[in-house]
């Protein structure tokens, strides 16, 4: 599937993050092992997803002389919203990247048979205060037939932030969910690091790294 399809979609091509996906796409990769890589892939996707955080110029006082330099316009907020389960991977290093980051949790499952995602847990506000002024992430490691993404972008827009302050950050991608996650909102960036083959009958990316939820919480039978 060629990327260029899909302009708003950022590929990161980074070793550590191609690295890790490996580690993680194994199946002999459990515990520890999936965590640690999972993280550290996690980092660096959150890098790349959060490099067009806005700047200013902040005075401070270096041991030798005063000085302007550019540091986060702390007139943004920066909101993570992880969808739980298999979103809550990316929590941890979220948190430890961005200075006063919030984090709003929502939480669905897909069901088996529709694939559909059945909503379960919704914590942000009813109307987000002054929208206008934050940078939203949703983050989820997979992104297969879009149904999650898309649900969890629509609560975003209704509840006030806009389109082009979303990003979307995932670990894989299906080329059905991009196609229809871009299409339907083709302001909205999407950071992964690859895009596979197919969905299965299951809709499970294929090759992909099977059910990314079951695999960080240990849950796999
Ligand atoms: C997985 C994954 C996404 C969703 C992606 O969640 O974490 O949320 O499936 O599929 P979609 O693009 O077809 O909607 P799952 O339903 O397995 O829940 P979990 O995170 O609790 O395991
Ligand atoms: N959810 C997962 O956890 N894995 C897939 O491959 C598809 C959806």
């Amino acid at each position: 599937m060629s990327i260029n399809h899909f302009p708003s979609v950022v590929i990161v091509n980074h070793p550590l993050a191609q690295h890790n996906l490996a580690v993680i796409r194994d199946k002999a990769a459990c515990g520890d092992v999936f965590k640690c890589a999972f993280d550290r892939l996690a980092s660096v996707l959150l890098i790349e997803a959060t490099k067009d955080l806005p700047l200013q110029l902040t005075k401070i006082e270096t041991p030798l002389m005063k000085a302007a330099v550019p540091m986060l316009d702390l007139d943004y907020t920066v909101l993570f919203v992880p969808i739980l389960r298999a979103g809550l991977g990316f929590s941890e290093s979220a948190l430890k990247l961005v200075p006063n980051a919030k984090v709003c949790h929502i939480g669905m499952y897909r069901d088996e048979k529709t694939f559909k995602p059945v909503w379960y847990y919704d914590k942000s506000p009813a109307q987000f205060k002054n929208p206008d002024k934050m940078k939203v992430f949703i983050l989820d490691p997979m992104l297969a037939t879009g149904g999650s993404a898309l649900a969890a972008v629509e609560l975003m827009l209704k509840k006030g932030i806009q389109e082009k302050n979303i990003v979307f950050v995932s670990v894989l991608s299906a080329p059905e969910g991009l196609q229809k996650l871009t299409v339907a909102y083709p302001s909205i960036k999407i950071v992964t690091t690859a895009v596979d083959d197919k969905l299965n009958e299951h809709a499970y990316i294929m090759p992909g790294l099977g059910d990314a939820g079951d695999r960080l919480f240990n849950t796999d039978k």
